[in-house]
């Protein structure tokens, strides 16, 4: 199999809110460290996207408790006509490498800053995933050639089961501000008809290429006060698995100016209705 391990990444440490910019618009992520809390973090979310920030705020505290209630939730709610169900997992797994707001199709943030309170006593480490990198991996490889001309040139369903999007997309593109966008998380597929199952094929093959990345590369651990600033629409994250009821990291969303859509109010995660167009 394709070794796609150079596609995960361990993001630099930097120092201010210039290099924090230039450094994601580069490699995709970078670590700032020194933010004592929650607020000074958001503050600096926003500072990072300078003058074209729109919104920034605290999307959700994710701890073990938050997660066990959210899962609890989503599991109430039924499969889709397809059969697909929400799942968010216990915090004892490996997360499934995502975009954050995949929910929310082009109103999820451009940015993502995960702000960390306090790290796992163990376990926990985080992962990211360049989709650019991964993409190229994919087309230097003459094994893999048909995948990536599928990803950048077929729309796909990337709504979550029961809370369509309106609309289809490849699984990789350019925004109309120049963004390179590649989106993963556990429910992707198809659109219905007569190509589903062999777009299925591609789509699980795009799954394992992830999958791939996420376990051959390199994990790297957060401190308290240190925050992962993300590229959210080129890179995906996610952690290892812990079992610590204490550790706490904020989600912030960040949305610039490069967003495709931007939402007027917050969404809500667990009934993610894509806001009306204003
Ligand atoms: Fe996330």
């Amino acid at each position: 199999m394709l070794d796609v391990s150079t596609a995960s990444f361990i993001p630099r440490k930097i120092t201010g809110p210039q290099e924090a910019a230039a450094v994601l618009a580069a490699e995709g992520a970078a670590i700032m460290t020194g933010l004592p809390d929650e607020e000074t973090a958001v503050a600096m979310g926003r500072a990072i996207m300078g003058d074209r920030a729109v919104r920034c705020g605290t999307q959700f505290e994710a701890t073990k408790e938050s997660g066990r209630v959210e899962a609890m939730k989503m599991r109430a709610q039924p499969a889709d006509r397809r059969g697909r169900k929400r799942d968010a997992g216990p915090a004892e797994e490996r997360m499934v490498a995502h975009n954050d707001g995949f929910a929310f199709g082009d109103y999820a943030p451009d940015h993502l800053f995960l702000w960390c309170e306090r790290p796992a006593a163990s376990g926990g480490d985080s992962f990211l995933i360049d989709t650019a990198r991964l993409l190229d991996l994919l087309a230097a490889d003459p094994g893999s050639t048909a995948l990536a001309h599928f990803c950048r040139t077929v729309d796909i369903d990337h709504s979550e089961p029961n809370y369509p999007q309106g609309g289809f997309s490849p699984i990789v593109r350019r925004t109309p501000s120049g963004r390179f966008q590649g989106r993963h998380h556990p429910y992707l597929a198809p659109v219905e008809g007569p190509l589903e199952s062999e777009h299925w094929t591609y789509v699980r093959a795009w799954q394992d290429a992830v999958v791939a990345a996420r376990d051959s590369g390199p994990m790297f651990r957060v401190g308290p006060g240190e925050m992962i600033c993300i590229d959210n629409y080129r890179v995906l994250h996610g952690r290892d698995g812990h079992s610590d009821p204490l550790r706490k990291v904020c989600s912030i969303w960040g949305w610039s100016q490069d967003a495709v859509a931007i939402p007027d109010g917050p969404l809500d995660i667990v009934v993610p209705r894509i806001p009306m167009a204003s």
